[in-house]
């Protein structure tokens, strides 16, 4: 005899290559107790520039959360031992499929060519691991642990982090002259129109996921009395500006127009995304701890971190990534840019 309906039984369609399996599993209520790591869990994640700095930090937490972490970089040698790092640790988690969890892609967020293979192969990730899960004995476990491990998956990419970027300062008019053009392109082109060449074609990608995720009323505790939107999300994207897209000092005048365009795309992409229920917020870091900033020196750092009111040190990768995992994981965060600055403002110079 079938055991009683959980409140809400969850439809999983599986697009095998050739075949199409249904399968429909009654997944028990309990498993299901922790809105916010369900939205983590066995889904594709990308992170550009995460081989390094606050991109490292956010590929690390989210993998550490059995998400399949697709890392898109530059440096190949350093982003693969980056990832199987990353994948030894995901090895060991309940729910983990035997796959690889994490892969590093080299590519140039500026090449559309570059990230469409990244995304590419981060749905290939999704889909091995989706059908080894599906495959292997959690797909019939009854293990709580296991089963929340894996919500519903989808084949698509779910979150999009964007990290890469780069921070050279020059002034417009210098000791030798006017800027040279080819400066402030160079910023605009892997700040801007980088992280808005990934973010076009991940929405697409996020977008598919529709497919798998019909809309539908749900028994989520976050979701009550006239709240009529659908349950899950079909993506959400996380741009990384900085605070000097609001108070960028002599010297800055490249970069903080390119992390004002970041700044400025958050509300319009929000509005327009929202038809495929993707939500896209923006991360303002104040002044971090990372390897461009390290490289300047231990008494640079320590001047950075003296001008901030509180606390007074410098923002850790880290909690950085713990904005980006809140931000993915908070269903009605959307549209907003967040500083993460300790109270700083920056002086003119
Ligand atoms: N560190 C800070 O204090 C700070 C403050 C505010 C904003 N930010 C922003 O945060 C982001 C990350 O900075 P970070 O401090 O971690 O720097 P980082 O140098 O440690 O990491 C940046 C990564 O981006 C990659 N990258 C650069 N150009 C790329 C390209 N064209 N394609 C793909 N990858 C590319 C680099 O290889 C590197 O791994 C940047 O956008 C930066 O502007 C940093």
């Amino acid at each position: 005899m079938l055991s009683p309906l959980p409140p809400f039984p969850i439809l999983l369609i599986y697009k095998k290559k050739k075949k199409r399996i249904k399968i429909k599993k009654r997944i028990m209520s309990a498993a299901l107790a922790t809105p916010l790591a369900r939205q983590i869990a066995g889904k594709s994640i990308l992170v550009t520039g995460g081989a390094s700095g606050l991109g490292a930090a956010t590929s690390a937490l989210f993998a550490s959360h059995g998400a399949h972490v697709t890392i898109l970089d530059l440096d190949a040698a350093v982003g693969e031992a980056f990832a199987r790092s990353l994948n030894d640790a995901a090895a060991a988690r309940p729910g983990a499929t035997g796959l690889p969890a994490v892969q590093f892609v080299k590519t140039d967020v500026r090449d559309p060519e570059q990230v469409a293979v990244a995304i590419a192969a981060a749905e290939e990730l999704q889909r091995a691991n989706q059908e080894a899960f599906l495959e292997g004995a959690h797909s019939t476990s009854t293990d709580a642990a296991a089963v929340a491990a894996h919500p519903p998956y989808y084949e698509h990419v779910f979150g999009c982090i964007n990290c890469a970027g780069l921070g050279p300062a020059a002034k417009v008019l210098g000791r030798k002259g006017p800027m040279e053009l080819s400066f402030f392109q160079n910023i605009i082109e892997v700040n801007l129109i980088g992280t808005f060449n990934v973010t076009r074609l991940a929405a697409a990608s996020m977008a598919q996921n529709a497919a798998q995720n019909p809309s539908v009323k749900s028994a989520d505790a976050y979701e009550v009395g006239a709240d009529t939107t659908p349950y899950f999300d079909n993506g959400v994207i996380v741009n990384t500006s900085s605070i000097a897209a609001f108070d960028g000092q002599i010297g800055q005048a490249a970069y903080s127009a390119s992390k004002g365009g970041i700044t400025s795309l958050t509300l319009p992409l929000a509005r327009e995304l929202a038809a495929h229920r993707i939500r896209v917020n923006t991360i303002c870091p104040g002044v971090a701890r990372t390897p461009l900033l390290e490289k300047f020196g231990a008494k640079v750092v320590e001047a950075l971190s003296a001008n901030v009111p509180y606390p007074r040190r410098l923002l850790e990768p880290r909690e950085y990534a713990e904005m980006a995992l809140f931000l993915v994981q908070h269903r009605y965060m959307n549209g907003e840019t967040i500083r993460m600055d300790g109270a700083l403002r920056m002086a003119p110079k």
